[in-house]
């Protein structure tokens, strides 16, 4: 089974962001996203493209989500879309890994069959702020919370869906990359 997943960092609170950034900085937390999605697929809104400056992440397919269309990278302009196109190429089952913001983990959340959470110690108000989905313990089997071994304020868990806890696997896919 291929990975779609979604990863991200946030707040006990579950913010993700605010202002179009992320209000926090945790050099160690880029470098394990660097690590777990390199090689791999990343798919994010228009607006998470234009958080990081509008350039693609280096040695990782990059894509963008627009209804209106973005240029210079590869776009779709729905969630469906991108799937089909991903899935034409049936020999390529490097993972896929939406990296946000909070509009498109909700749109996509059906189809994530991991989720890859690192809790940050912020506290952030959450009144304006976009969250990520709540993770309900009847659909997710959450794995083993750890703190990252290079900076231990940051606390790192993954959530399968319960209907493939029992996959071998998947199992692999539940130790966090540290
Ligand atoms: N903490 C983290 O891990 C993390 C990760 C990523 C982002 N963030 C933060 O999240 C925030 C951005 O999130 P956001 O929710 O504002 O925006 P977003 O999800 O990044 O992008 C929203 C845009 O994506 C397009 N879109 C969304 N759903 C769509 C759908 N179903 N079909 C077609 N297009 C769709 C639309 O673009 P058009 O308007 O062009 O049609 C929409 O305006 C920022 O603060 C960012 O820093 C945090």
């Amino acid at each position: 089974m291929r990975i779609v997943g979604a990863i991200a960092a946030m707040t006990s609170e579950r913010v993700i962001g605010s202002d179009n950034s992320i209000p926090w900085h945790y050099s160690e937390d880029f470098k394990r996203f660097k690590r777990v999605t390199l090689n791999g697929t990343v798919i994010m809104g228009r607006n998470t493209w234009e958080s990081i400056g509008s350039k693609a992440l280096p040695k990782r397919r990059n894509i963008v989500i627009s209804r209106r269309g973005v240029n210079d990278v590869e776009c779709y302009s729905s969630i469906d879309t991108t799937l089909e196109c991903l899935n034409k190429s049936a020999e390529d089952t490097s993972p896929i890994w939406f990296i946000g913001g909070g509009q498109i983990y909700a749109a996509a959340f059906e189809l994530f069959n991991l989720l890859d959470i690192t809790t940050v110690p912020d506290n952030i108000p959450n009144t304006s702020a976009v969250v990520f989905p709540e993770i309900s313990t009847e659909d997710w089997h959450a794995g083993p919370s750890q703190p990252l071994a290079a900076d231990p304020r940051l606390d790192c868990q993954r959530f399968i869906r319960t209907e493939h806890q029992h996959l071998s696997e998947v199992q692999a896919w539940l130790r966090s990359d540290q």
